[in-house]
């Protein structure tokens, strides 16, 4: 017997871990004002990129002498652009505790060719940070977007730290109150937390950053696309506005839009309580269900914006199958899209919770994993 659905779909069926769901009171009619076929060097242009840079910094709390540039290629580009700028001046400890950390451990041992200690975790752990090295330079990611887990607190990192700490913040800005005293490198991209579109990628700079910048030179070559300084000095135009190479100024309006967007839920403080609410829903699910469980088991490592769970039921026999059956029910049936694990993580569910997802929308979909689990038991049993 088929097992009866739920009466109650979510509004927005958009739980992917990136891009995200947009803003909920987000229409292209939001983009009006976009400068759309005007140089981004022309005063209308440098004037929304400098907004897009302040108003980064009013909602995010970057102090004022840290410096914020946009730069090419989404968080990535960020990332790389600093490994390959800062990297190579002392030690370095790269840590790693789900896929994208892993790849800046590839950047840094096989491509960079860095003798880094090299310290990884299992997805849904962390290192231990107490044993980390901080007066080496140390990379990591604050929140794991495929395994679920975060960073729990700056506490670990000594403000007097002799190292630089580079700190991919892709799935934790706007869903963190990060602790900029500990971190000098942070970099995120626009299409996480506020639902922003991908391709431009935020690099934030602490002024030890910038001190090392001005006094190292890399011993390999940089392409023009990863160079922040010109004879010994930061281009202080990237932190101004004034972007290496042409921006989308639609992506600049959008972002733009999202910023607005996050200062009316709140600022910072309202972000942050929204996807601590959605998380939340999931923590309620969870404990009312034995059958699913976190990726993280230690609450205070749990990410509250990519929220990865595992299927615990002993009856399932094929646990990828199983998950990915799941998922596909869910995107059949138009109630969430794209939450089947990351490809490298455990099999599972991967449930984005940042701020531009309703908690309204989150309350509807858990009947509906209920249901998409029973239905998928049934027909395993009904294929056996
Ligand atoms: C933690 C983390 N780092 C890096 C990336 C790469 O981001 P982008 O594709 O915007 O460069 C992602 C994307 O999901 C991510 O979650």
């Amino acid at each position: 017997m088929a097992t009866p659905s739920p009466a109650a779909r979510p509004a927005n069926p958009n739980f992917s871990s990136g891009p995200c769901a947009k803003p909920p009171t987000f229409t292209l009619d939001s983009l009006k004002d976009a400068a759309l076929g005007r140089s981004h060097r022309a005063p209308i242009g440098k004037a929304k990129l400098q907004a897009a840079i302040d108003r980064t910094r009013e909602v995010l709390g970057v102090p004022a002498e840290y410096r914020i540039g946009i730069v090419p290629a989404s968080d990535t580009g960020a990332m790389e652009m600093a490994m390959w700028s800062l990297l190579g001046a002392r030690p370095v400890e790269m840590l790693a505790w789900e896929s994208f950390g892993a790849g800046w451990v590839t950047d840094a041992v096989k491509q960079l060719k860095l003798d880094a200690v090299v310290k990884t975790a299992d997805y849904g752990e962390i290192v231990d940070l107490a044993g980390v090295d901080f007066d080496k330079d140390v990379v990591f990611t604050w929140n794991g977007t495929t395994s679920g887990v975060r960073v729990p607190s700056g506490e670990a990192i000594p403000a007097d730290r002799q190292g630089l700490t580079i700190c991919d913040a892709t799935s934790a800005a706007f869903a963190v109150d990060l602790p900029w005293d500990k971190l000098d490198v942070t970099t995120f991209s626009w299409q996480k937390v506020l639902g922003g579109e991908a391709a431009h990628g935020m690099l934030i700079l602490s002024p030890r950053a910038v001190e090392r910048l001005e006094s190292y030179t890399p011993a390999w070559p940089l392409p023009k696309i990863f160079r922040l300084t010109k004879g010994g000095k930061l281009i202080d135009g990237i932190f101004r506005g004034e972007t290496i190479n042409t921006p989308s100024m639609l992506a600049v309006e959008d972002y733009l839009f999202a910023l607005d967007w996050a200062a009316s839920v709140g600022g910072l403080e309202g972000l942050i309580a929204r996807a601590d609410a959605n998380t939340a829903v999931i923590g309620r699910f969870v404990a009312e269900n034995d059958w699913v469980d976190f990726l993280a088991a230690d609450p205070a490592i749990r990410s509250n914006t990519s929220v990865c769970l595992k299927f615990t039921d002993d009856r399932i026999r094929d646990g990828a199958a199983f998950a990915k059956a799941v998922a596909k029910r869910l995107d059949k049936e138009s109630v969430a899209y794209d939450i089947g694990a990351y490809r490298d993580a455990p099999p599972g569910l991967r449930i984005w919770c940042g701020a531009t997802v309703e908690t309204s929308d989150l309350e509807a979909l858990m009947p509906w994993l209920a249901w998409a689990f029973e239905a998928e038991i049934a027909a395993q049993s009904e294929h056996a």
